[in-house]
């Protein structure tokens, strides 16, 4: 017999990511992203799916500039900030502690204390939804020299509540 189910049971595990958006000098935001997926090699261009009420969204369609930052396991409870607040709200580099620093080529902070780093111009846009699936050119991507990737990355299960897949406005 087969029943019905909620189709993004099927998509588990994901990977957690902090992305970041804004201007180092002036406002900038971190949004906690699981939807997200390599589109083409070359070019470097990858899929993310952001919610378009969110703070973190009215930021990148301004700037047209994102960073995907790449957390570690012991950043478990500041993804969970990043995911549960709105920078409409609060001001996340503060309220986590994480510290904000200069990118390579945008205006838009990386992590410090994040793993990687992937710099992205938005080549396109489009309405999917509650989001919109941003488009991004990777225009730098970067790493700590010792990071191993598989031991210490922090995946979503299915195991939080669903909430946080709908926008923080309904
Ligand atoms: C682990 C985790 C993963 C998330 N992944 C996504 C996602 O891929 N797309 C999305 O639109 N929202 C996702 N969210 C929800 C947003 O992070 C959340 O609504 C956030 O508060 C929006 O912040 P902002 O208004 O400052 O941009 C996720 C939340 C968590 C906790």
């Amino acid at each position: 017999m087969k029943i019905d189910v909620e189709y993004l049971e099927f998509m588990w595990p994901m990977r957690h990511f902090l992305i970041t958006c804004g201007d180092i000098k002036e406002k900038s935001n971190i949004v906690a992203i699981s939807f997200c997926m390599p589109l083409s090699k070359e070019p470097p261009l990858i899929a993310c799916a952001i919610g378009r009420e969110f703070y973190s969204y009215n930021l990148i369609k301004n700037t047209k500039e994102f960073i995907i930052n790449v957390p570690q396991k012991e950043l478990k409870s500041k993804i969970y900030y990043c995911g549960f607040h709105s920078g409409y709200q609060v001001d996340k580099f503060k309220k986590t502690g994480l510290t904000p620093q200069p990118a390579r080529k945008l205006k838009v902070p990386i992590i410090k204390e994040c793993v990687a780093h992937m710099e992205c111009t938005v080549k396109q846009e489009l309405v999917t939804g509650d989001k919109v699936l941003l488009i991004g050119e990777v225009i730098e991507a970067y790493a700590d020299k010792t990071l191993i990737m598989e031991q210490d990355m922090e995946y979503a299960m299915g195991d939080f509540p669903k909430k946080i897949y709908t926008t923080r406005f309904d």
